[in-house]
């Protein structure tokens, strides 16, 4: 006889479905880790179970290694950080030697950064890299603040689609144009990265700033200028990511000053696709797994089964924030 005090379970709720695509790239779910702020993986072993990122996206590697910029190469500001490395790394030779064979054993699809000091530099690369086992797509660093050459060709929808182009001809391997927002006209840009036959694109790298220290009447940083991170440029990306997926069709990563499940959601319902987590690293190294934890919580709150509920479901016109409205009519009340 079956017990009529036992509760009625509600039936369990199916996982939600996380994975995205980006063109031909297929991601497990939507929460990458964003190149100079995860190292190459290692580093960050303890932290993070590595096999359940979305993506990893390691330092950005050049043709040559690279020493950097002279000391101080980051300043902390009020509501971000600041950073001048100018792309220190090893080369791609050692690159290729020393780190990918470690990182394609992790489970996470890597995403290697590539940055050339010309066009054909970065084709270069790419054939250096077209059927080398376990790159599961190449994101080219069009917009690195950080070097003499690094925005120009990001900064110019021409070589950006020219770069872009140049790197499709040479490989199979599925291409993400990273652009920088230090320009007038981002969709322009954009627009350069889809005619070049990008996959997707990533928005945003970081935006030039300085620090001064006012009392020696000097700049912060050895380099002057560097670039700014964390939550102060989170708006600047949000605008970027808006008004890209406004006017083409090309998948978004999005980045720039997440933190929070309610930052990625901010990406998501904007028009990402997917999101790179970047400085919220070094504040707490777990960033990305928490994040990870809390977006079917999420999902589950707009009643979103699959993330293709969600992506770019932004409605037009302004809304109250939601329980201000609540709130105003609570306020009204009381003062009448
Ligand atoms: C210390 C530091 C180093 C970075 N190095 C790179 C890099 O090598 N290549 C790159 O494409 N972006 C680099 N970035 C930019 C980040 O990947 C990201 O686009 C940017 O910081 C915005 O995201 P966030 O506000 O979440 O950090 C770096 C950022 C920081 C803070």
């Amino acid at each position: 006889m079956s017990n009529p005090n036992k509760p009625l379970l509600p039936p369990p709720v199916p996982a939600p479905d996380l994975s995205v695509s980006l063109g031909r790239l297929r991601l497990p779910n939507p929460i990458l880790v964003a190149s100079g702020t995860f190292g190459y993986g290692r580093e960050m072993v303890g932290f993070v179970a590595l096999d359940r990122l979305g993506g990893i996206v390691p330092k950005t590697i050049t043709q040559l290694p690279r020493r950097g910029n002279v000391p101080w190469r980051t300043v902390e500001t009020s509501a971000g950080l600041l950073n001048s490395i100018g792309l220190d790394n090893d080369g791609i030779e050692a690159f290729l030697k020393n780190q990918l064979p470690w990182l394609k054993q992790c489970g996470a699809p890597v995403i290697v950064s590539i940055a050339g000091a010309t066009q054909p530099e970065f084709v270069q690369m790419a054939d250096q890299l077209e059927g080398v086992p376990g790159i599961a797509a190449l994101e080219l660093n069009i917009s690195c603040p950080n070097v003499s050459h690094g925005i120009d060709l990001g900064t110019d929808p021409e070589m950006c689609r020219r770069v872009v182009a140049g790197v499709r001809g040479v490989t199979k391997i599925p291409v993400i144009a990273k652009l920088t927002p230090n320009v007038t006209d981002i969709v322009a840009i954009a627009k350069g990265a889809q005619d070049g036959g990008a996959d997707a694109i990533t928005l945003i790298n970081t935006c030039q700033g300085i620090a001064v220290d006012w009392r020696r009447r000097r700049p912060m940083l050895g380099n002057v200028i560097g670039g700014l991170s964390g939550p102060a440029i989170k708006p600047i990306a949000l605008r970027c990511v808006y008004q890209v997926r406004q006017a083409l069709d090309i998948p978004i990563v999005g980045v720039g000053g997440i933190l929070s499940i309610d930052d990625c959601m901010e990406f998501f319902v904007t028009g990402a696709s997917a999101v790179q987590i970047g400085t919220a690293n070094f504040a707490d190294p777990r960033a990305s797994m928490n994040l990870l934890a809390a977006l079917p919580g999420a999902l589950a709150e707009m009643n979103a089964t699959r993330m293709t509920d969600l992506i770019g479901s932004l409605m037009a016109g302004a809304g109250a924030p939601a329980g201000e409205l609540q709130k105003a009519a609570g306020n009204q009340t009381h003062a009448s």
